[in-house]
């Protein structure tokens, strides 16, 4: 399972742990790390403070490598560089607005800069910016993301870029490692399958609609802030995919006041990320304020557990997922999978009749 993924993170297994709002906390960080996978921590949406803290947290819990998600755009993004300089973090991720300074410093302090794209150009241009790595994420993928499949984009991008790139959007499983791995990939990287495991911090009752989704439920909308992003279609989307412009500004408005009492942003606070957002890319008003409900809405589901009342970003896979292990038993069961297909192709390549479905327990 050594690839150029395992030696330059230094860890065991090939299997990244994806930053996931209010979902890749510490705890769920370190499981990964110590389970011989690599945790992305998800700073996107904490404040630096949260951050450090974070860091403190995971690294009373590990001696093992892991790095930091977090936005380019965010006002505290050069305190959070700061940070990862200073707490020796192995490695941080990105998506939208590479700032070619923030990135200049990390890799002068020898961190890896592994951001995620979504499009062939984009892995084309971070490479060119000085990624050490590529996260290529896939339509099935959740959160934001891109309009071509895995199985397209993938061996695109590794036609395009010499450095090790790294498959998501929709793996789960050690069939879905060894697929990436032999088409070029070196390692997958998994947000929505370690959502649904026991260290993953998201209320029961949210977890149980991630468990009950089905495939065809889990649709791309551009809705709830303007850029297209996957979700399980729960009362709330729907509601949202039927709301006419005027309704979101009314709406953003009434969940802002509804929601950010005891919550952990105010509408102010929302305003301005999503007027951050707003900067990166070609949103509208009505859209930059559509992207000011984003985080309470979410939150509502994924920290506040109403999931009816909350917005569920998950990747398509979630359809296909039905158990929650620990996040140790996951991984060790994708290793043993992983290997077992492997030993079939090796002995389809000599000859010898193979069955490469895994054996059911
Ligand atoms: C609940 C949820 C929250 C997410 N939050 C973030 C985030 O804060 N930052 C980020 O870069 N990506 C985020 N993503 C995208 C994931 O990091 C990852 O790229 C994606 O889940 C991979 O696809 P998969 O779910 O099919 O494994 C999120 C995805 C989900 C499902």
């Amino acid at each position: 399972m050594q690839t150029r993924l395992t030696d330059m993170l230094g860890c065991r297994y090939p299997i990244i742990q994806t930053a996931m709002g209010w979902v890749a906390d510490a705890k769920l960080v370190a499981a990964t790390t110590n389970a011989g996978g690599f945790g992305f921590l998800a700073g996107a949406v904490m404040t630096a403070q949260e951050v450090e803290q974070g860091i403190i947290e995971i690294k009373s819990l590990t001696d093992g490598p892991f790095g930091v998600n977090f936005h380019m755009y965010m006002a505290q993004a050069p305190e959070i560089v700061d940070l990862c300089v200073k707490y020796g973090v192995r490695a941080v991720s990105y998506s939208r607005s590479p700032v070619p300074t923030l990135i200049e410093k990390l890799k002068a302090a020898g961190i890896l800069c592994i951001p995620t794209v979504g499009a062939t150009k984009h892995a084309v241009k971070a490479v060119t910016l000085g990624a050490d790595a590529v996260v290529v994420q896939g339509s099935e993928g959740g959160g934001h993301t891109g309009a071509v499949a895995s199985t397209i984009l993938l061996p695109d991008v590794l036609d395009q870029v010499q450095v090790p790139v790294v498959a998501a959007g929709g793996y789960r499983d050690g069939r879905g490692l060894v697929a990436a791995l032999a088409m070029g990939a070196d390692g997958i990287a998994m947000g929505t399958r370690f959502l649904m495991t026991e260290e993953s911090p998201v209320p029961e009752l949210t977890k149980t609609n991630y468990l009950h989704a089905m495939p065809e439920q889990i649709q791309i909308s551009t809705k709830l802030d303007g850029l297209p992003q996957r979700m399980i279609n729960n009362p709330c989307l729907n509601k949202l995919n039927h709301t006419s412009t005027l309704g979101m500004w009314l709406l953003a408005v009434k969940n802002g006041l509804a929601f950010s009492k005891g919550a952990n942003s105010s509408l102010l606070s929302s305003l301005k990320s999503a007027w951050a957002i707003s900067r990166t890319g070609d949103l509208s008003w009505a859209q930059t304020l559509m992207a000011a409900n984003a985080p309470m809405m979410i939150q509502e589901a994924m920290v506040n557990g109403h999931p009816d009342r909350g917005i569920l970003p998950s990747g398509q896979v979630a359809g296909i997922i039905s158990d929650q292990p620990t996040v140790g038993a996951l991984i060790a069961a994708i290793v043993i999978e992983a290997e077992h297909a492997i030993a079939g192709l090796t002995a389809l390549s000599s000859g010898t009749p193979s069955t490469l479905n895994p054996p059911q327990d």
